[in-house]
């Protein structure tokens, strides 16, 4: 299996282009299916996420081809609406494309997703969700089993807000007969995106960037020829967070920073230097005057829970102590451990972590749990003293396009070992 091998104490200068967002192209990969007909989507990051999502169509049927930073699916032939355990257990996206198949075929089988490196991660709204669209849901030796002759409009509203949730209800509700609203939708920029799709194919969905989706179901939706992926704002949070603290002057480019607001004002806050243009940020930083901030993760425009590993780090080397209180998933604290090993000093108190600032981290061998705890570990070897080994780094290739390339350009000394 892949390591990293990182040799520490490097500022970063230049230029990183920041490709598209995995959690805008799962879902987009997951219309797709909703008709017959053939989408071309680009700006497609090169992640084995995007891979599984592939092989899952392939799987039920349908033709999917990678070509360099675009996908061409072409559902016409797509006739199994099935998502087997094998492929949903390695990636809890695949679980988007319950909707989609019982709108289309009228019924699905698809596997219930495992849990994750932070604990379970339940899929009850959406399946409450979808019930209440008239679709009968039932569990089978770990399979999800969803029949409808008819899909029909209703007021959903869900417990707490719900990105995975909100697209799976959405893409069964823009068939329903009658109109539905979504009440606690999700309104994340990818949830943005794939309404806008939906859109383009003929749905009627308003309140787009709203926690309030109104949907006019139709009878059936048209084909799209190509959609663009939005920018990955969690891998350019990664790499504003990184540089922030290794120190340097970087301009990442392809961004859309009204989608990382958060993220900016809560680094401006902390003494870094955050210049916004069009669509790229330069980010400017000593990597020894950052000032400890308390954070909360929120839902979206909130901080997102994706950058909350990467946070804590940076705020590990900032002056002052601080503190995060993780708000959407509440056990997301395992990247603990292995930033400790580093030299961190993080504690848990009930339902939040209290950082120690102005640590020296010392290079040792660390192993990843999860795509954001993995970029974090990345970010501390890069801040440490001498070498730092990286295990398991699948995680990291699941969530992140080339990453140690785009870091070696801006000089990080950072190798990929077999
Ligand atoms: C999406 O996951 C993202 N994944 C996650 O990114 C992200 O952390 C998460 O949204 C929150 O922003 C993709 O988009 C592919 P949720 P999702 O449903 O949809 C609870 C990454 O690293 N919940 O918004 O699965 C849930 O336990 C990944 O890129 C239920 O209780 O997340 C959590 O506490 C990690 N029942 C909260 O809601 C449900 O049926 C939010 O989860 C669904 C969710």
């Amino acid at each position: 299996m892949d390591y990293f091998e990182i040799e520490g104490k490097n500022k970063l200068f230049g230029d990183i282009d920041i490709s598209g967002a995995k959690n805008a192209v799962l879902p987009l990969m997951a219309a797709a299916i909703l008709n017959d007909r053939a989408l071309t989507i680009t700006n497609v990051p090169k992640l084995s996420d995007s891979i599984t999502m592939g092989n899952l169509i392939k799987g039920m049927g349908g033709e999917v081809n990678f070509d360099h930073s675009s996908i061409i699916i072409d559902p016409k032939k797509l006739n199994i609406p099935y998502a087997p355990y094998k492929l949903v257990k390695t990636m809890r996206a695949s679980f988007y494309v319950l909707g989609p198949l019982v709108a289309r075929f009228g019924e699905a089988k698809v596997s219930l997703p495992g849990g994750c490196a932070w604990g379970p991660r339940p899929v009850d709204f959406h399946l409450e969700g979808l019930k209440k669209l008239g679709i009968d849901i039932s569990l089978e030796a770990g399979y999800v089993i969803a029949k409808s002759k008819k899909i029909v409009g209703n007021k959903i509203v869900f417990p707490k807000i719900s990105v995975g949730a909100t697209g799976n209800v959405l893409m069964a509700a823009v068939l329903a007969e009658g109109d539905t609203e979504i009440h606690n939708a999700a309104a994340e920029p990818e949830i943005q995106q794939l309404c806008l799709l939906l859109n383009q194919m003929g749905a009627k969905i308003s309140g787009i960037g709203t926690n309030i989706l109104k949907i006019q179901g139709v009878e059936n939706l048209g084909g799209v020829d190509s959609i663009k992926v939005i920018p990955d704002r969690i891998e350019a949070g990664t790499f504003l967070i990184a540089v922030a603290a290794t120190g340097g002057r970087v301009r990442l480019n392809n961004v859309e920073p009204k989608h990382m607001e958060s993220v900016t004002s809560l680094l401006k806050q902390s003494n870094i230097d955050i210049e916004i243009e069009k669509d790229s940020i330069l980010v400017t930083s000593t990597g020894s005057d950052m000032k400890a901030c308390n954070m909360e993760t929120n839902e979206y425009p909130g901080f997102p829970t994706d950058l909350q590993a990467q946070w804590m780090l940076l705020m590990s080397l900032s002056i002052g102590d601080s503190t995060i209180k993780e708000n959407i998933y509440f056990d997301r604290f395992t990247h603990i451990l292995e930033l400790n090993r580093l030299g961190c000093d993080v504690r848990l108190h009930k339902d939040h972590a209290v950082i120690k600032g102005d640590r020296s981290l010392i290079g040792a061998d660390v192993m990843s749990t999860d795509i954001r705890a993995s970029a974090a570990l990345i970010i501390a070897a890069l801040c440490a003293e001498g070498l730092t080994s990286i295990s398991r780094v699948y995680h990291i290739d699941r969530g992140y396009d080339r990453i140690e390339e785009k870091l070696v350009k801006v000089g990080a000394k950072i190798t990929r070992k077999k």
